[in-house]
């Protein structure tokens, strides 16, 4: 829906929505909406397709209905945090929010994507990124949260690199400076980065146990595969952030050397599920969602 339209809701059933442009894909709502449902929860999800320039009358209106809360996706994750009222911990961390709770009246940022990520980690390969030498590809918004979460959780080493090497190089002073007084100073030792060189990428290719996929460049249908087979050890595990037919070519080169591979849909519903317990202060039903983001997703390839 058009943000105008927030108002003529009602308070009850009390809605949430996933804010953002475009929006008109997103499979959050059938997800979290099979949630309530299963929970017995009075409440209905919405769609609001809204950018940064109209967040903040957007919001305004959620809090005027008021909405139990939403998420964010692009392009409001980082102006999300200064229409808040308060920060937990997991956004100031990442520096962004994707999930915002309406605690009568005060709005409270957080961000789930990093605990969504490595909770599908671990899901998919049974290790968490406290055992990975990590190779992370893309230093956009997932590779921020991606990165953060990895240090967080004491990461033995973590690589990024970036198309754009400015970029990486940016994120990596900002967790420098973010992590060097505390207890993860030492983390921080092995953090580095490379620039986006075949010969680079082959090197660090061979050092790593994780691959990490945050770039958007499957989304772009002309451009090949950021990894070809012959570049992929067998041993590495690929995790690409990203699902759908935006996956399917680093998908095949993957598949092609036997390596393990998993996509984003797991990130999605993890993120979702960990959302869906801050409104609700109730366990997710994870099978549930999984369930209802598998069928819509299916549908939306139909
Ligand atoms: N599964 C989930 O729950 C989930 C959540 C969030 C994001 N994602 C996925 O993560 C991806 C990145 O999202 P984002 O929010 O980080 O976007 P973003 O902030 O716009 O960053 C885009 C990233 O992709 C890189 N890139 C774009 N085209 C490329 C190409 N042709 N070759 C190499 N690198 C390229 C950019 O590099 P430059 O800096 O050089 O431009 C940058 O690192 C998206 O595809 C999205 O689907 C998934």
């Amino acid at each position: 829906m058009k943000p105008e339209l927030i108002l003529s809701l009602p308070a009850r059933p009390v809605p949430y929505a996933v804010l953002g442009k475009p929006v008109g894909h997103s499979l959050s709502p059938a997800m979290q909406q099979s949630a309530f449902d299963a929970c017995g929860l009075e409440a209905r999800y919405f769609r609001v397709e809204v950018d940064e320039a109209g967040l903040e009358r957007a919001v305004q209106h959620l809090r005027d209905v008021p909405f139990g809360g939403w998420n964010c996706t692009v392009p409001n994750k980082v102006r999300m945090m200064e229409l808040c009222d308060q920060l937990g911990e997991s956004a100031r961390q990442l520096h962004a929010v994707n999930t915002v709770v309406n605690e009568n009246g005060v709005l409270i940022g957080h961000n789930t994507d990093g605990i969504g990520w490595m909770r599908a980690l671990r899901e998919a390969f049974d290790q968490g990124p406290e055992n990975l030498r990590i190779l992370l590809l893309g230093a956009g918004g997932a590779g921020r949260g991606i990165a953060t979460q990895a240090l967080l959780e004491k990461c033995p080493e973590l690589v990024i690199a970036n198309r754009n090497i400015v970029r990486a190089e940016e994120l990596r002073g900002q967790l420098q400076s973010q992590f060097s007084d505390g207890p993860l100073a030492r983390t921080l030792k092995n953090l580095r980065v490379i620039p986006w060189t075949e010969a680079e990428l082959e090197a660090a290719l061979r050092e790593c146990d994780l691959v990490i996929n945050a770039t958007a460049a499957g989304l772009d249908p002309s451009v090949p595969a950021i990894l070809p087979a012959r570049m992929i050890p067998p041993s590495v595990m690929v995790f690409d952030t990203v699902y759908g037919a935006g996956c399917a070519k680093l998908r095949q080169e993957v598949e092609a050397t036997g390596a393990r591979w998993t996509d984003g849909l797991g990130m999605l519903l993890h993120q979702g599920a960990a959302a869906f317990s801050l409104w609700t202060q109730r366990e997710a039903p994870l099978e549930i969602m999984r369930r209802a983001l598998a069928s819509a997703f299916s549908a939306s390839r139909a």
